[in-house]
């Protein structure tokens, strides 16, 4: 009976749940776990980021026991595994795209949590944790492409670690410490290796159960924004509005899975370099430290926080700690900010304002860009809204939203050309337009004229 904490007593499970609580465990996070009706394309999303963890997991095991991680060795074993092992090319690509497909799913999966406010109450430590899983996922990609030790794994290495030079007094001494070496070197290969198939996994998989064990505390959100544990119950005290995960989600969620399937081997077999952006044309040519590709960009996923990393230059910081001064007067003159916070924040601001003109630009452009996805952690709090989904905001704000999603996709256009006087402006621009959605969210989320949000979800039977 749906409710009671029922256990087998007879048989196998019988025997299994009296040492271990494999049924209530079953019942609490699938058979009884109630989910809103009105799930839409957008929720598939998290069940395929779990289908791309799984196959990241299996395909980099199988690649562990070929791969060499070894400077001298590194590059021809991954030529190996493509050419001698059984398969060998089929796991290779399906890892490789499979690093891509994980950033196309978890950035959908982040735009749909967006979309539905649905990092508000009381899924901020949803949230956060998602955040946390996708700082993870970057190590976990930064650290996967020095792995096969070719141009670009070794020069985009270079790159990223010299960034660290930048911070003040103890930068260059740090970054250093990070490769293990004066420059990139089998020191450098062996601690990313480590990182790689050990440390970020153990982490992210942590992460993982953690993202879903809150998320099932407080129960999934939906295109309305509207909670079903507040709407009516039956008489079992089930929401209405629910369903159980299982079976009707878990069978469900197999048209995304089979959706999904169908994309990646098209890429997989017919374009797994994805015409240089799932495998950089460079990779293939054996890193050489003595000659620098005159082109150095990361892989897609990344391009749009190089672009702002790019975008921070001298005069760019002008503009900067102009925005920071205005910022600062703005709360003095007229803000909500109540006690020690209305002197704090201007304060802070205006410090923020002198050191932008003090320390090398190029700190900033590392600020910037880890700011860029730091923001993210503040989301709950930056979003005043009083309505949760985008589906009953002001008109306006879905055009606000269009503005950054497009925003984006160009500042990672930016970040995958070489440099040039105009694209280094439209990076300023877009970063500008970046950092504003998010710092003045707690300004714009609030304003216009809210539609009326339902007491129940909308739900169409199909
Ligand atoms: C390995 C990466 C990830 C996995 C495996 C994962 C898994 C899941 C699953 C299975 C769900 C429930 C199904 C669904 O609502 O789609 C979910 C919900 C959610 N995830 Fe993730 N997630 C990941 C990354 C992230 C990231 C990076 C964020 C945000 C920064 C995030 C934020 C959320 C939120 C807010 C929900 C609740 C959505 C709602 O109820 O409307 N997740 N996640």
């Amino acid at each position: 009976m749906a409710g009671e904490k029922t256990v087998e007593t007879t048989g196998l499970l019988g025997w299994i749940d009296r040492r271990f609580p494999l049924t209530s465990l079953f019942k609490e996070h699938m058979s009884e776990y109630y989910a809103p009706k009105n799930f839409n394309f957008w929720y598939f999303f998290g069940s395929l980021a779990l289908l791309v963890l799984v196959i990241q997991i299996v395909t980099g095991i199988f690649l562990v026991m070929s791969y060499k991680p070894d400077a001298k060795l590194a590059f021809e074993s991954v030529e190996y595994i493509m050419r001698e092992v059984p398969w060998g090319w089929l796991i290779r690509y399906m890892h490789s795209t499979g690093a891509s497909m994980f950033f196309v799913v978890v950035y959908l999966h982040m735009l749909r949590g967006l979309f539905y406010g649905s990092y508000r109450k009381p899924r901020e430590l949803v949230w956060i944790f998602g955040v946390a899983i996708f700082l993870c996922l970057m190590g976990e990609a930064f650290f996967g492409y020095l792995l096969p030790w070719g141009q670009m794994s070794y020069w985009g290495a270079q790159v990223i670690v010299n960034l660290f030079s930048a911070i003040p007094f103890i930068g260059p001494e740090l970054s250093v410490w990070i490769r293990g070496d004066y420059v990139v070197s089998d020191a450098t290969l062996n601690r990313f290796f480590a990182f790689h198939v050990i440390a970020i996994p153990l982490v992210l998989i942590g992460l993982v159960v953690a993202h879903i064990i809150a998320l099932h505390e407080v129960g999934s959100n939906n295109p309305d924004g509207v909670e079903i544990k507040d709407g009516p119950k039956d008489r079992n005290g089930h929401p209405v509005d629910g369903i159980p995960f299982h079976p009707y989600y878990s069978v469900h969620d197999i048209v995304g899975v089979a959706g999904f399937l169908i994309v990646f081997a098209a890429i997989v077999f017919f374009g797994p370099e994805m015409g240089g952006y799932f495998l950089e044309y460079n990779n293939f040519i054996p890193a050489d430290s003595l000659k620098t590709p005159p082109h150095i960009a990361p892989v897609w996923y990344f391009t749009p926080f190089y672009s702002m990393l790019r975008a921070t230059t001298a005069d760019f910081t002008w503009i900067l700690a102009g925005s920071a001064v205005v910022g600062a007067l703005a709360i003095l003159v007229k803000s909500n900010f109540k006690g020690i916070w209305r002197l704090a924040v201007p304060v802070t601001l205006l410090v923020v304002a002198v050191l932008l003109r003090l320390i090398d630009a190029k700190f900033w452009g590392v600020v910037a860009m880890g700011g860029a996805v730091v923001i993210l952690f503040f989301l709950p709090w930056l979003d005043h809204s009083p309505v949760k989904s985008i589906r009953y905001r002001p008109t306006w704000h879905k055009y606000l939203y269009a503005i950054f999603i497009v925003n984006f996709l160009v500042l990672g256009y930016l970040g995958t050309q070489a440099p040039n006087p105009t694209f280094n402006l439209m990076s300023q621009i877009g970063t500008v337009i970046y950092l504003a959605f998010f710092f003045l969210m707690p300004v714009w989320s609030r304003m216009g004229t809210f539609k009326p949000v339902p007491d129940r979800i909308t739900f169409r039977p199909h």
